[in-house]
C-alpha cells in the first residue's frame, strides 16, 4: 500500500515535495467547481483564492463562482462539502496547511496567509501547466487523497543583486513571482553597492542623483576596459511600497541590505565627506572589493546611516534589516586620524579575538543593532560580522562556505546558510566555456545537484541545529545583465533550493526531483515565460 502510494505521489510531480501525500483512486472534477472561504481571512488571502476561481474559470471555460461561505469549520467533514473549501485552522503551525480532497469537495485548511496561499501552490501544481495563464487545455481534476505539508524551515531565501545590474520593477517582480510558486518566502534584496545606490532616501538626494549611476561598466573579465555606456537606475519609494506590497500578497517579506560600512562607493561618490580621504569618489565601473568605505570615526557618517535606517525602516516592514559587514578592507582606517582617535576613545586594542580595525567594525555593527532595535529591528549580517566580537542577538548569513554559519550557531547566534560552496547562483552550471559569461575564477560548475546536495545540519548537534533559521541562495550580478541570464542563473537551480528548504531531510530524493524537474516543471516555467537552462 505504502508503495503504491508512493508511486502516484511521484506522477504528482508537486516541488518542493509536500512533507505527506496520500493519493487514493478517483478523482474530483475542477470544471464548474465553486470556490469557497470563510470570513476572517486577510485581504490578500482572499486575492489569492480569487485569482485561483478566475483562471480555473479561464482554463476549464466554466464559471468557478467565487462565495464567502458560512456554516463551515475545521471540524466539517470534506465528504460533506462541495467545491473548494478554505477553512481557518488556528491549531496548524505557521505556513502549514492540509488538503482534503474528495470527490465532491476540497477542503482546504491552514492557520495564516502563506499556509493558504501553499496549498494553492500545490493544487496548481497538480493542475495542467496551463493552469498558472487561464489557459484550457487538458482534463481539469484532482486526485482523491490527502496532502499534509509545512517547511522544514521559517527562513526559506532568494537574493538578488540589484545593484551590479539593475532590475525594472516587472523584472523584480517575476523574480518574486518564481520564488512564490516554490514557496521560498523572503527576498534578500541587495539595493546598495559600489557599483549604484538602488535606494531613494528623500533626506540625502544625491545618493540617487549622483550615486546610482556610473560612467560604464568593464567589458567582460577586463578589469582595464570599460564599455562607455552610462549604466544605473533606482527605486523610487513608490515603487518599493509597490514592490513590498507584491512580495506581501505573495507570502514573500522583502529583506533590504544596505551594505555597510564597505561596499559604499555609490554613496560616497555622493557624499565624499563620509569617507576618510575626503574623495573624490566615483561609483566603480569594475567589479571587485574597494579599499574606500565609509570613514566610521566621524559621527556625521553614523547620522547618515541612521537616517537612511530610518526611512529604509519606514518602506519595509521586515523584522530583519541585513547590514552586510562582508568584505570591509581597513587599510584607510589604519591610516585615517579620525578612525584611529576614535579607536583610542573607546579603548580598542588588537588582541587574540581581532584586530583593533576589526573591533572598529564591531562597533559600527553595534551601533547601527542597537539603533535598530530601538525600532524593533534586528539585523543581520555577513559572517565577517563574526570577527572580533559580535553583540548578541545578531543573525550571521554564512556565505564563505558554511565555517562561519557552524561557528555562529556553535556560539548560539542564529544563522542563515548560504555558502557559496553551494548557493551561490551567480557561479556557472556547467563547463565554464561552455556557459554563459560568470566569474572567471570559478572552474568547477554550481550544478542544480550539488545545490540539491547541500545539508544546513553538517556538522551541528541538536542545540546548535536550533539557530539554524533556514537557507538562501545568492544571485550576484556582476556578469549579468539581462533578464534572460538572471532567470537562466535562477532556474531551476532554486527549485533545488526550494527542496532543501522545505522537504524534511529523509524524503529527499535527487532521482524524484529531477523527474519532477524533467516531467512537470519545466512545462510550468515555459508557461509562464521563463529562460531557464534546461536540463542535460
Ligand atoms: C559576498 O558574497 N560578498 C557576501
Ligand atoms: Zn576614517
Amino acid at each position: 500500500m505504502k508503495l503504491l502510494f508512493l508511486l502516484l505521489a511521484v506522477t504528482l510531480q508537486i516541488t518542493p515535495q509536500p512533507r505527506e501525500v496520500a493519493v487514493e483512486k478517483g478523482t474530483f472534477r475542477v470544471k464548474g467547481a465553486g470556490v469557497n472561504y470563510v470570513s476572517g481571512l486577510e485581504d490578500r488571502t482572499v486575492k489569492a483564492i480569487a485569482q485561483l476561481a478566475d483562471d480555473i474559470t479561464k482554463g476549464t471555460g466554466k464559471m468557478s463562482s467565487l462565495a464567502e461561505a458560512a456554516g463551515v469549520s475545521a471540524a466539517t467533514p470534506a465528504a460533506s462539502l462541495k467545491g473548494f473549501y478554505f477553512i481557518l485552522d488556528k491549531t496548524l503551525p505557521a505556513e502549514n496547511y492540509n488538503l482534503e480532497i474528495c470527490r465532491k469537495g476540497v477542503k482546504v485548511t491552514a492557520s495564516d496567509h502563506n499556509g493558504f496561499f501553499y496549498a494553492i501552490q500545490t493544487i496548481r501544481q497538480i493542475l495542467p501547466a496551463g493552469n498558472y495563464v487561464g489557459k484550457s487545455g487538458g482534463k481539469w481534476k484532482l486526485p482523491r487523497g490527502r496532502i499534509s505539508d509545512g517547511p522544514r524551515f521559517g527562513y526559506r531565501g532568494m537574493h538578488l543583486d540589484a545593484c551590479r545590474h539593475f532590475w525594472s520593477v516587472e523584472e523584480t517582480k517575476k523574480y518574486i513571482d518564481a520564488m512564490a510558486l516554490y514557496k521560498l518566502n523572503r527576498l534578500h534584496w541587495h539595493i546598495t553597492e559600489d557599483q549604484g545606490w538602488r535606494l531613494e532616501v528623500k533626506k540625502y538626494p544625491r545618493l540617487t542623483e549622483v550615486g546610482a549611476f556610473r560612467n560604464g561598466t568593464m567589458v567582460g573579465h577586463d578589469f582595464d576596459s570599460n564599455d562607455g555606456i552610462r549604466y544605473g537606475g533606482y527605486y523610487t519609494q513608490e515603487q518599493i511600497r509597490e514592490l513590498v506590497a507584491y512580495a506581501w500578497d505573495r507570502g514573500v517579506t522583502i529583506i533590504p541590505e544596505i551594505d555597510l560600512p564597505g561596499h559604499m562607493l555609490g554613496a560616497l561618490s555622493a557624499y565624499p565627506e563620509l569617507g576618510c580621504t575626503g574623495g573624490p569618489y566615483d561609483v566603480w565601473t569594475i567589479w571587485g572589493v574597494s579599499d574606500d568605505v565609509l570613514c566610521v570615526g566621524k559621527e556625521k557618517t553614523m547620522k547618515f546611516l541612521e537616517d537612511v535606517m530610518d526611512e529604509l525602516c519606514e518602506l519595509f516592514p521586515s523584522e530583519y534589516i541585513h547590514i552586510g559587514g562582508d568584505e570591509c578592507p581597513k587599510t584607510r582606517w589604519e591610516k585615517c586620524p579620525v578612525c584611529q582617535a576614535k579607536a583610542n576613545a573607546l579603548g580598542l586594542k588588537s588582541d587574540d579575538k581581532g584586530t583593533r580595525e576589526q573591533k572598529l567594525q564591531n562597533y559600527v555593527t553595534s551601533r547601527m543593532q542597537d539603533y535598530l532595535a530601538a525600532k524593533g529591528r534586528k539585523i543581520i549580517g555577513w559572517d565577517e560580522i563574526l570577527e572580533g566580537e559580535l553583540a548578541p542577538g545578531a543573525t550571521v548569513m554564512s556565505w564563505r562556505g558554511a565555517k562561519g554559519g557552524i561557528e555562529a550557531a556553535k556560539r548560539g547566534f542564529d544563522v542563515i546558510m548560504t555558502p557559496n560552496s553551494h548557493m551561490y547562483f551567480d557561479y556557472q552550471q556547467a563547463d565554464p566555456d561552455s556557459e554563459p559569461l560568470g566569474p572567471g575564477y570559478i572552474r568547477i560548475p554550481l550544478t542544480m545537484e550539488k545545490v540539491y546536495s547541500f545539508d544546513p545540519y553538517d556538522q551541528l548537534d541538536a542545540e546548535a541545529q536550533k539557530h539554524i533559521l533556514g537557507v538562501q541562495a545568492n544571485l550576484w550580478t556582476e556578469y549579468i545583465a539581462t533578464p534572460e541570464h538572471l532567470e537562466y542563473m535562477l532556474l531551476p537551480r532554486m527549485l533545488a533550493l526550494a527542496e532543501v528548504q522545505w522537504t524534511p531531510a529523509d524524503l529527499r530524493d535527487y532521482a524524484r526531483f529531477e523527474a519532477a524537474v524533467r516531467g512537470r516543471q519545466e512545462a510550468v516555467l515555459s508557461e509562464l515565460g521563463y529562460s531557464f537552462r534546461p536540463l542535460d
